[in-house]
């Protein structure tokens, strides 16, 4: 079934939701192979290669992570060095990362919160902001993000995020990519303010466990990448940093292939469109 916009009468309460479905798919995320949760478990880190990169050294840094899910990556930027706090939505989420920090003995703060109901209470405080891969769907106000952004780095913090590219998030996931149909949107690119409502009954399968077919409605929020980039230009952060990458992190959608770096990309007789973006983004002062 496609996904419909919904109307102001029928949304309810998108976040609520949301959340709802976080954590009921939580237990689920932390058992599947996608997460790689007993990799870590040995001490292998499940960051990826790129992302470790083009962030650096965080060693000794105070790091926000915004919608940390089951504080996978929280830990282990923690084991790399920083000192996070993840916050998360999802009660369930948050209680399970920190059940991980203490079987793991890997320090680390977990929060529960909507990312837009933060407040003052992180104001000024992190030298670092990240933020990563399906994070921004789940946004309705990304000017409001932008400032939560920017409100919670220290002068001279730096942002960071590395997220499915909106182009990419136009196209269906159950629906092949051929020659013919890989450019051809069928969600939108120019979100207007109103979430899509996504029903159990969809089309489209769970990320991390194909098998798992959730109770719940969901909304999602569209943004071109001229809103996500102006929105943290408006927040006062200058961009040092934006690449956009022809490869994803798994695969995201039929007939993508695997390379022997890991990552997923369209098959070679498409020609390639951008599916993911980083950008790194400085707050002035030091
Ligand atoms: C795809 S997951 C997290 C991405 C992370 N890179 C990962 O793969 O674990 C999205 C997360 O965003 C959280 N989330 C959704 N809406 C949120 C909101 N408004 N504020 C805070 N967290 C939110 C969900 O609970 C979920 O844990």
């Amino acid at each position: 079934m496609a996904p419909v916009r919904p109307s102001n009468n029928d949304a309810g309460d998108p976040y609520a939701h949301n959340e709802a479905f976080w954590d009921e798919v939580t237990p689920v995320h932390a058992a599947s192979d996608y997460y790689q949760l007993d990799k870590f478990r040995t001490g292998e880190n499940v960051l990826h290669d790129f992302i470790v990169e083009e962030v650096g050294d965080v060693t000794g840094l105070s790091m926000l992570h915004l919608q940390c899910h089951f504080g996978l990556d929280t830990l282990n930027w923690a084991r790399l060095g920083a000192v996070t706090t993840g916050v998360d939505i999802s009660g369930a989420s948050v209680e399970r990362g920190q059940d991980l920090s203490a079987e793991l003995s890997i320090p680390s703060t977990f929060v529960q919160a909507n990312v837009l109901e933060m407040g003052d209470r992180f104001d000024g405080l992190f030298d670092r902001v990240f933020t990563s891969i399906g994070a921004l769907c789940w946004i309705g106000d990304l000017a409001a993000w932008g400032e939560v952004v920017a409100r919670a780095l220290k002068p001279g913090g730096v942002f960071y995020i590395a997220e499915f590219h909106p182009v990419m998030d136009t196209l269906q996931q159950s629906r092949p990519i051929t020659e013919n149909s890989a450019a051809y949107p069928q969600y939108p690119y120019f979100g207007n303010g109103a979430p899509l409502r996504f029903d159990p009954e969809g089309d489209d399968s769970d990320y991390a466990e194909a098998s798992f077919t959730s109770e719940e409605t969901t909304f999602e929020w569209f943004h071109p990448m001229s809103e996500i980039v102006q929105s943290l230009l408006d927040a006062g952060l200058t961009i040092e940093q934006f690449n956009e990458y022809p490869f994803v992190t798994y695969k995201a959608r039929q007939g993508m292939v695997q390379g022997e770096d890991g990552l997923w990309r369209l098959p070679p007789d498409v020609l390639p469109l951008p599916l993911m973006f980083t950008i790194r983004a400085s707050k002035s002062g030091a």
